[in-house]
């Protein structure tokens, strides 16, 4: 049974050129990406998308960080998509995941436990609700940036 989740390559991936190099990961651990936008999130983007953190000490960063620069959503499948891309990102904090999974996305390209260049749905209904975030019709008026 296949299964879609919630992708993305932050703004740090994006302006530091691993779009190739994460896209290469993913389609040799057997996802198809199906899906593909590149978009330029505002402040209210990023407080609807992460309304679970928006209470938390870091929230101003985030949405900072997240409106730096266009940032490239993917939705992927394949059979238990939502861990398996989880596992292949490893932890939040990329300088741990340098240590303890070092074949993991995050060790490739993150910086730290904000700039952690990528982003994956973390359960079901998260997948279900960020995925009809970027390509349902709840949200218009995204702007595309067409490389
Ligand atoms: P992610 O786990 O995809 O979603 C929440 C994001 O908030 C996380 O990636 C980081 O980009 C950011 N984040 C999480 N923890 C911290 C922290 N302690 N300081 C700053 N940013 C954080």
């Amino acid at each position: 049974e296949k299964e879609k989740t919630l992708a993305m390559i932050k703004p740090d991936g994006l302006s530091l050129n691993y779009t190739d190099k994460i896209r290469k990961v993913i389609l040799e651990s057997g996802f198809d990406i199906i899906r593909e936008m590149m978009v330029r999130l505002d402040a209210g983007n990023v407080t609807q998308f992460y309304a679970e953190h928006s209470k938390k000490s870091f929230f101003p960063n985030l949405v900072v960080y997240m409106t730096s620069g266009p940032v490239l959503i993917m939705v992927l499948e394949k059979p238990n998509a939502i861990s398996d891309w989880r596992a292949l990102i490893g932890p939040t904090d990329s300088r741990k995941a340098k240590v303890s999974h070092p074949n993991s996305i995050r060790a490739m390209c993150g910086l730290d436990s904000a700039k952690n260049c990528v982003h994956g749905s973390d359960s079901p209904q998260s997948a279900a609700r960020e995925i009809s975030f970027f390509f349902g019709d709840i949200l218009p008026g995204f702007v595309k940036h067409d490389e």
